[in-house]
C-alpha cells in the first residue's frame, strides 16, 4: 500500500486536503494525524471492519481497545448510556484538551472498536487539524497513538512514517505534538473515578474539580502489575520500548549523576554503547556518551515534550543501553515516570 503524505498548516489546515483525508476515513481507510498529545491512528469507529485495520496495522493486541475522538460533547450521547455528574463538569472545564473519559457504551459502537468490552473511552483533542477531520468525516474516529504496538509513541510525522509506512493510506503532518505525551485517561464508569494512565492533564488539576478521584495503582508501579489487577486492557501489554535495553536511575539529582556515570561507565568497559537521557543541569557530566537532553528540570513540560522523540534519537544511534535520569513525580513528572518505568520494563535502580 503507498501512503499518502499530506502536509498541512496545523494552525489554518487547508481544508480541501482535510477533506481529502475524511474521505479515506469515510471509505474504511487508515489516516494519522495530529493531536496535542500524540499522533493518532485514525479510522471510522462506527465501522468494524476499518477498526479492525487499524489493530493490523499497528499489529496491535486484539484486546486493547483504542479511544474513540469526538469534535463536540453532543457526540458522547449516542456512543454512552450514562453521562454523570462528574463527567459532565470534566468535559464542560476540561474538553478539549488530553483527557480521555472511560463511560459505559451503549449498543451503538461495534464490539471491534472496544475490544470487546462493556466500557468506552472518549476524548476531544485539542487540535485544529484532528477536530476539522472529525468533523469533515462526520463520525467519531477511533485512534490509538499512530506508531508498531510496543513503541515510543509518535510526536511527529516521521516518527509516524518510520513505523507505518506502506501500512496505512494516508499521514497528515501537521507538525510536532506540543505535550509530547497521551492524554491522561479516567475511568468514570465506576464510582469513586480511577485514574488509570497518567498523562498530559495533571492528576493534581482533576483532583481539584473531582475530589475523590483516585489513582490506580499501577500509575505508579515500580513493578509489573499481576493480571488481576488490571482495569485497562493498555496495562499489561510491552510498551515504550526501544530497541537498547532501558534502565531507569530514580533518586536525588546528586546521587543520580554519580550512579548514571558509574553505570555508563561500567557497561563502556564491557564493551556495550552506552546512550544517556539526561536534563540540561546534568548532561554536561557525561562526556564521551550518547547523550540527549530531555530539557530543563524545573520544566517538566519540555521534558514530557521531548521524551518520545529523544528515546526514539538515542535508540537510531544504535545503542545497547539507554540510561535514563529520574525526575519528580509531579505535574507531568508522573506521565514521563510512568513511561520511563514501562519502557525500563521496571529495570529501575534508586539511589539515596
Ligand atoms: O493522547 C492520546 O490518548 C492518544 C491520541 C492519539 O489521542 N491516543 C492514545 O491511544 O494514546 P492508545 O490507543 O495508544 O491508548 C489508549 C489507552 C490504552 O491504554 C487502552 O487500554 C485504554 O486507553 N483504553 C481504551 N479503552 C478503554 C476502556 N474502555 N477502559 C479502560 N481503558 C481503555
Ligand atoms: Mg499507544
Amino acid at each position: 500500500m503507498k501512503t499518502l503524505m499530506i502536509k498541512v498548516d496545523s494552525w489554518n489546515p487547508e481544508l480541501e486536503k482535510i477533506q481529502k483525508a475524511a474521505e479515506i476515513i469515510q471509505a474504511g481507510g487508515l489516516v494519522a494525524f495530529p493531536t496535542e498529545t500524540v499522533y493518532g491512528l485514525g479510522a471510522d469507529a462506527l465501522n468494524g471492519d476499518a477498526v479492525m485495520r487499524l489493530f493490523e496495522a499497528k499489529k496491535r493486541p486484539l484486546d486493547n481497545p483504542p479511544i474513540v475522538h469526538v469534535a463536540d460533547v453532543s457526540e458522547v450521547y449516542p456512543l454512552v448510556t450514562e453521562v454523570s455528574r462528574k463527567a459532565k463538569l470534566l468535559m464542560e472545564q476540561l474538553w478539549p484538551g488530553p483527557l480521555t473519559l472511560v463511560f459505559k457504551r451503549s449498543n451503538n459502537v461495534p464490539k471491534a472498536t472496544v475490544a470487546g468490552l462493556d466500557t468506552i473511552a472518549i476524548r476531544m483533542p485539542n487540535h485544529k487539524v484532528a477536530q476539522e477531520l472529525i468533523k469533515k468525516s462526520h463520525r467519531p474516529i477511533a485512534a490509538p497513538s499512530a506508531n508498531l504496538s510496543g513503541k515510543p509513541s509518535p510526536t511527529t510525522a516521521k516518527h509516524v512514517y518510520e513505523d507505518l509506512n506502506g501500512r496505512i493510506d494516508a499521514i497528515i503532518d501537521g507538525g510536532a505534538a506540543n505535550i509530547g505525551v497521551e492524554s491522561t485517561v479516567v475511568d468514570l464508569s465506576s464510582d469513586p473515578p480511577v485514574l488509570l494512565r497518567p498523562g498530559g492533564t495533571p492528576f493534581e488539576v482533576l483532583k481539584k474539580l473531582v475530589a475523590d478521584l483516585q489513582l490506580h495503582p499501577f500509575v505508579q508501579a515500580e513493578e509489573d502489575v499481576p493480571l488481576e489487577k488490571i482495569r485497562s486492557p493498555g496495562m499489561k501489554h510491552k510498551h515504550y520500548a526501544p530497541k537498547a535495553q532501558v534502565i531507569l536511575v530514580e533518586g536525588s539529582v546528586q546521587a543520580v549523576v554519580s550512579k548514571v556515570k558509574q553505570l555508563a561507565e561500567s557497561y563502556t568497559l564491557q564493551g556495550r554503547r552506552v546512550g544517556i537521557l539526561a536534563t540540561d543541569e546534568t548532561k554536561s557530566a557525561y562526556k564521551g556518551n550518547v547523550v540527549r537532553s530531555l530539557g530543563s528540570r524545573f520544566n517538566l513540560s519540555t521534558i514530557a515534550r521531548n521524551l518520545f522523540c529523544m528515546l526514539r534519537e538515542v535508540d537510531a544511534e544504535g545503542v545497547d543501553v539507554i540510561v535514563a535520569e529520574g525526575v519528580p513525580s509531579e505535574g507531568l513528572g508522573l506521565a514521563v515516570m510512568n513511561r520511563l518505568r514501562k519502557a525500563s520494563g521496571y529495570h529501575i535502580i534508586k539511589t539515596a
